[in-house]
């Protein structure tokens, strides 16, 4: 009888602990798993080499790149110059705040770092407005309640969905880094890029490229949105 009552009590418990467990687990989102396929890792190139890269992602709930289940403007590469490559290991795995939220948002589907697109390039708008308070208000208005007729005549929507402070981090961020010679930005899994430094006189150093990609939650709750980088480093010969 004993017995009996043990294996029942025993069946119970395990079933009460094993039943959470299962319920956080259908709810689980895992990581993106996020890979530069080219160029290949520690190669050296010329510089000023224009190259193809090719950037692979797999999400277990949102899908593979391979198959475009994966939207081409989500997946993020920066390449950044480096006059001394091992100084790489000093530089930040996370993304900046102001990074972060815009790649989370659709700033780069209308505007490029550096680039033409239909919105001036943030190259230009940092260029147009040196970083200081007063910039930054102003342009993070115009983020929040959108702009046009500054650089023509297409517009940009309003942003209800981001919070005052979130639109001065994203500008700060722009107005700190747009201007940087030796940073760029690219969207997509696939395209062409151009090896270039802040000097052209300088003929040695290494070239950053991180490839990021941001899931989106377990049942499309991007509030458990998790990130992926991958990283790999090109020599200059
Ligand atoms: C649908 C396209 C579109 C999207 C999305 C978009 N922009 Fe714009 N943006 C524009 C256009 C077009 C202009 C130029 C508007 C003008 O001439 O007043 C502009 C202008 C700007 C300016 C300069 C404003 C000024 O007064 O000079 C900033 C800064 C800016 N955008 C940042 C952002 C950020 C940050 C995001 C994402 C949160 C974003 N944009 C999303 C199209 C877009």
């Amino acid at each position: 009888m004993l017995r009996t009552i043990c294996s029942f009590l025993f069946v119970v418990i395990a079933w009460c602990t094993v039943e959470p467990i299962d319920a956080i687990a259908q709810q689980e989102n895992n990581p993106p798993v996020v890979k530069i396929l080219d160029p290949i890792n520690k190669s050296s190139y010329d510089l000023n080499s224009q190259m193809r890269y090719r950037i692979k992602v797999s999400d277990k709930e949102d899908g593979e790149s391979e198959y475009d289940e994966i939207a081409g403007n989500e997946v993020f590469l920066e390449v950044r110059y480096l006059l001394d490559a091992a100084k790489v290991s000093m530089l930040s795995k996370i993304d900046p705040k102001g990074l972060e939220l815009m790649k989370k948002s659709n700033c780069f589907n209308c505007h490029a770092f550096n680039g033409k697109l239909i919105a001036p390039s943030f190259t230009e708008i940092g260029k147009r407005y040196p970083q200081n308070a007063s910039n930054i208000e102003r342009l993070a208005k115009r983020v929040l309640e959108g702009s046009t007729g500054v650089w023509g005549s297409a517009s940009m929507p309003t942003h209800p969905e981001l919070s005052v402070q979130e639109s001065r981090d994203i500008i700060s961020w722009i107005l700190e880094n747009a201007q940087n010679p030796d940073l760029n930005y690219y969207t997509g899994t696939e395209g062409s890029i151009k090896l270039k430094s802040r000097d052209g006189s300088v003929q040695k150093g290494a070239f950053m490229l991180s490839a990021t990609y941001s899931d989106h939650g377990a049942k499309n709750s991007s509030k458990q949105s998790l990130t992926t980088k991958d990283v790999i480093l090109l020599y200059v010969k």
